[in-house]
């Protein structure tokens, strides 16, 4: 009996039924989500109570918490996945993903399935993830439910679609009333969440880079008080910011449009001020403004992935504006524009220590065009715009596949350089509130010791005080050559490998272009050298690791 049958005949169903014609009349239909962001799981969680609702017997589930082996048991199974960083698997669909194109994978001719695939078409390899499991599964014989259905960044309508459809041609099965087996997932109870989130007040926000750093980095403090809201060490912050008032300004002044006409309910101002995306942009943007302004240069950039992309990260809309003059409609305009969405910080305190306030650490994005500041959304309120007092619309995004060991003894070895810090502080705040013994080991790593090394204070206290067993920092600035946090991972290697071999967690927080894959590389480095492995069972050393939830990374 596969375990999930076990634990749907398990969740005691009223009808008395016996195990085997579970299995075989039943049908269960089986939701496996692999998400960054949440959001994913978000719809997945969704799709599973509509599922229930409508008389489906829904197994919900992970994929980190997903046995591929199970995969041969199942009949029908919907997936929703995102694709991360540049065309890759989101983590916790890794091991699945690579089971699944192994040559242990089985044929799978009794099941069929559907995917559902999210994105950024701001990206390469838009929705690859998605792809690559439809286009997989496919070959190992299973058969679609559906045609999978590719989701950009604003994907409810499309999302709602496919449930729909997938929905009326699954299998319902035997007669049972419905009934969902939540896996995982368990998400913060309180009235407030992304679509409706808690207006919680700024209590500060502080600049903690020196002043000769070249980054503008913020401890923000927020007050949860009375949200209900709680979260653990691991989980991300939603953040919902309005526009800034000028940034809107100066485009409705660059386009001749007046801000007070009205659009669906509001003004035009207000709908750019609260509603659209401005400092983002996305391909299908620069392609319609590039007709707006009827100009050929830009119809050059916007043709193909490999110059779009780049002009993606270096233009805000209103360089369009000002670069390719343009006098669009309002309609127009809003029809190229993306729906604001918030932005994920992870969390940098545990509620043992800062009981109903919450904590980030958050970097500037900000960049000078035409001699003026381009700032982040976000970012740029938290450090220009935002006084004490004021108030901002969050929301707790879990995040299940970035906890701590649930033994206090068990060492713990932190990867965080730049603004991937934030979450050790939780981590650290919360070992220290639980008395635990187990040992930690922080890997620090950022331009200047003088001017970037973030809560500098509080490391040095934790490593007074033995809660921090070991701290190494890389300062790639401080000399000739660059020194990362990868290096300091060689150098101790010894060292490492013991700790790993007595039952270490490793956690790597920050940047998924570079640094992520480079600290990945350091650590099969590391158990080749010191654990005298071939490159290979190196490789499948650190998969293990994973697999076994002891390699967890919040990378972005
Ligand atoms: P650099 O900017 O001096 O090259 C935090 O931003 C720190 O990460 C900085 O010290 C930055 O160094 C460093 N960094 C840059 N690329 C990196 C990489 N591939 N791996 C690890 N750290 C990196």
């Amino acid at each position: 009996l596969s375990g999930y049958l076990a634990a749907v005949a398990n969740q005691g169903s009223t009808a008395a039924v016996s195990l085997a014609p579970v299995a075989s009349a039943q049908r269960p239909l089986t939701i496996l989500y692999g998400s960054q962001t949440g959001n994913a799981r978000g719809l997945a969680q969704q799709l599973a109570s509509e599922a229930g609702a409508q008389g489906f017997t829904v197994n919900l589930v992970s994929m980190a918490d997903y046995k591929p082996k199970q995969l041969k048991e199942e009949h029908q199974i919907l997936l929703l996945i995102s694709t991360h960083g540049e065309g890759d698997p989101p983590d916790d669909a890794m091991i699945l993903h690579k089971f699944l194109h192994s040559s242990r994978a089985p044929k799978l001719e009794k099941l069929r399935f559907s995917v559902l695939a999210l994105g950024d078409s701001s990206y390469d390899d838009f929705c690859q993830t998605g792809r690559e499991f439809d286009q997989r599964l496919a070959e190992l014989g299973a058969r679609r439910i559906a045609d999978r259905i590719d989701c950009d960044v604003d994907y409810e309508h499309t999302a709602k679609a496919w449930q729909e459809e997938v929905l009326s041609k699954a299998e319902k099965g035997g007669s049972d009333a419905g009934q969902v087996v939540p896996i995982t997932g368990t998400g913060a109870v309180s009235a407030f969440n992304k679509g409706n989130p808690f207006a919680a007040v700024l209590l500060a926000s502080q600049k903690i880079t020196g002043r000769n750093s070249n980054k503008d980095t913020r401890h923000v403090e927020l007050d949860l008080a009375d949200s209900g809201l709680s979260y653990q060490p691991g989980d991300a912050l939603g953040v919902w910011m309005h526009n800034d008032a000028e940034l809107v300004d100066a485009i409705l002044t660059g386009t001749g449009l007046d801000g007070t006409q009205p659009v669906a309910g509001s003004t035009l101002r207000q709908a750019l001020i609260e509603q659209y995306e401005l400092t983002l942009l996305h391909p299908a943007l620069v392609q319609g403004w590039a007709e707006l302004a009827d100009s050929d240069a830009l119809r050059a950039i916007a043709k193909d992935g490999a110059t779009v992309r780049p002009f993606l990260k270096t233009h805000q809309l209103i360089d369009l504006v000002h670069r390719y003059p343009a006098k669009p409609d309002a309609d127009a305009l809003i029809g190229l524009l993306r729906k604001l969405t918030p932005r994920l910080y992870s969390i940098a305190s545990s509620q043992a220590e800062v009981e109903e306030e919450v904590h980030l650490t958050v970097g500037l994005v900000s960049d000078e065009r035409d001699g003026q500041a381009r700032l982040g959304a976000v970012s740029g309120a938290f450090a220009r715009r935002l006084d004490e007092g004021a108030e901002v619309k969050v929301f707790v995004e879990p995040n299940d596949n970035f906890r701590l060991p649930s033994d206090d003894n068990t060492p713990v070895i932190m990867i965080g350089p730049g603004t991937g810090i934030a979450p050790f502080r939780g981590f650290m705040q919360e070992r220290d509130a639980r008395g635990a013994q187990g040992d930690n080991w922080l890997f620090f790593g950022d331009q200047t010791f003088t001017d970037d090394f973030l809560y500098q204070l509080e490391w040095q206290g934790y490593v007074k005080s033995g809660l921090l067993t070991r701290i190494d920092l890389a300062f790639s600035r401080d000399q000739a050559e660059k020194i990362y946090v990868q290096d300091r991972l060689r150098q101790q290697g010894a060292e490492l490998y013991a700790w790993l071999q007595r039952g270490a967690h490793v956690y790597v927080c920050g940047d998924i272009s570079r640094m992520a894959s480079d600290v990945h590389e350091a650590l099969i480095q590391v158990v080749v050298s010191h654990g005298k492995q071939s490159r290979e069972d190196a490789e499948d050393y650190v998969e293990q690791l994973r697999a076994d939830k002891r390699y967890q990374r919040d990378v972005y």
